[in-house]
């Protein structure tokens, strides 16, 4: 979905105290009565249904119109527009611009700070796929407390926050980061294409060699990327890489630490062979070259991303990528809605990516990608 970064000019003070309510509400209900709302907003029953219709029809908010009682729950825009709301507050963001990449589960920006200064806003949208896959499954929307892809999502966040920030003050080429709230990721913006879309490079043994140093160089911080990859490494025109992406990485004691790691190397024997027939015999093993020496995995988890949050973020991705196997690839033809669901009234904001962006192949993708 697009980011309006323009609805936030035309809230008002009582617009945003009645979607903080929502948000408020979301922690214990789906979908949160319009009783609660008012409760939690202290505001006229009246006042607070008008809020309510103004903030929809905005697809900040949206109506469940066959629920047993009258109710509403948040839409991307509307999580949007907190985290936003809280960024520009701190001044970490004062404006939106232009769309510069779409994930598979995320939207990228380009925004300015106070400072003037440009940087990349990380929009993480967690479940923008799964939940629309996963909610044909009846067996999985029933299921009492499944977590809510704001939650999911601003775990994700949380996740890559924390390993940027440890990463980064321990000099490895990774963007700064700048702030973080909800599902919402400030880092610098590094002047750099990914590696995918680069035809030639001056020396591609240099920058193999470079590449296999990171991965091993991580490992012996006690960290896997497991997603080492063309379309997460940006090199600039010195030509040298720089990584992103950061919500799969895994400790080195992780049980299938050693696959990934393998997976991780694989990937860019892989690209190099292909792209630049550029192929060495010289590749890293886990055994031999991981001596750890450094507990990076140990530093995020003492940040404040807890070990419980990291198990809960895995077998949340776990189970969507089981249940839903084609997420793994980027045919996004799942269009069908689910006729009798009428509970599901989904706006625009939750239905998907913008499909004038770039998208990535899916032939290239799927020989890659790593969900756990
Ligand atoms: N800090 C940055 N500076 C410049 N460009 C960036 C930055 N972060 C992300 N991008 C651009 O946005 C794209 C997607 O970013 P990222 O890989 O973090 O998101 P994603 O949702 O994981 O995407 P994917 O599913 O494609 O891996 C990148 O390939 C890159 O082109
Ligand atoms: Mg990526």
């Amino acid at each position: 979905m697009k980011l309006d970064a323009k609805a936030l000019r035309y809230m008002t003070n009582e617009d945003f105290r009645v979607l903080t309510a929502v948000e408020t509400g979301s922690r214990n209900h789906e979908i949160v009565p319009v009783t609660l709302i008012t409760d939690i907003a202290k505001l006229r029953a009246g006042g607070v249904k008008k809020y309510l219709g103004d903030l929809a029809k905005r697809n900040l908010v949206s109506r469940m119109a066959n629920a047993k009682y009258d109710g509403y729950r948040l839409t991307y825009g509307g999580y949007d527009y907190l985290a936003l709301k809280t960024l520009s507050k701190r001044d970490s963001v004062v404006s939106v611009g232009n769309q510069i990449g779409v994930g598979k589960e995320s939207d990228i920006y380009v925004v300015a700070g106070s400072d003037g200064n440009q940087c990349v806003l990380k929009l993480h949208r967690l479940g923008r796929l799964s939940f629309r896959n996963v909610k044909n499954k009846r067996d999985y929307l029933r299921r009492k407390q499944s977590p809510s892809w704001t939650y999911m999502s601003k775990l994700s966040a949380m996740k890559e926050y924390a390993f940027m920030q440890v990463l980064y003050e321990h000099g490895f080429p990774v963007p700064k980061p700048i702030d973080h709230n909800r599902h919402c990721v400030v880092m610098e913006l590094i002047d750099a294409f990914p590696l995918r879309q680069i035809d030639d490079v001056k020396d591609p043994g240099k920058l193999y060699s470079e590449l296999m140093d990171l991965i091993v160089r991580l490992a012996q911080h006690g960290l896997i990327h497991c997603d080492f990859n063309e379309f997460n490494i940006l090199v600039g025109d010195d030509g040298k890489p720089i990584l992103i992406d950061f919500p799969q990485m895994v400790s080195t004691s992780h049980p299938n630490a050693e696959e990934y790691f393998n997976r991780d190397v694989e990937c860019i024997r892989v690209f190099f062979k292909r792209r630049f027939q550029y192929e060495s015999y010289l590749y890293p093993k886990f055994r031999k070259d991981t001596k750890r020496e450094f507990s990076l995995d140990v530093k995020v988890a003492a940040s404040g991303f807890t070990a419980e949050q990291q198990n809960l973020l895995e077998s949340y991705m776990e189970e969507i990528s089981e249940k839903n196997p084609e997420i793994n690839d980027d045919s996004d033809e799942d269009e069908d809605e689910d006729e009798d669901d009428e509970e599901e009234e989904e706006s625009d904001a939750e239905s998907g990516k913008d499909d004038s962006q770039e998208k990535h192949s899916s032939d290239e993708r799927a020989s890659c990608k790593n969900t756990h």
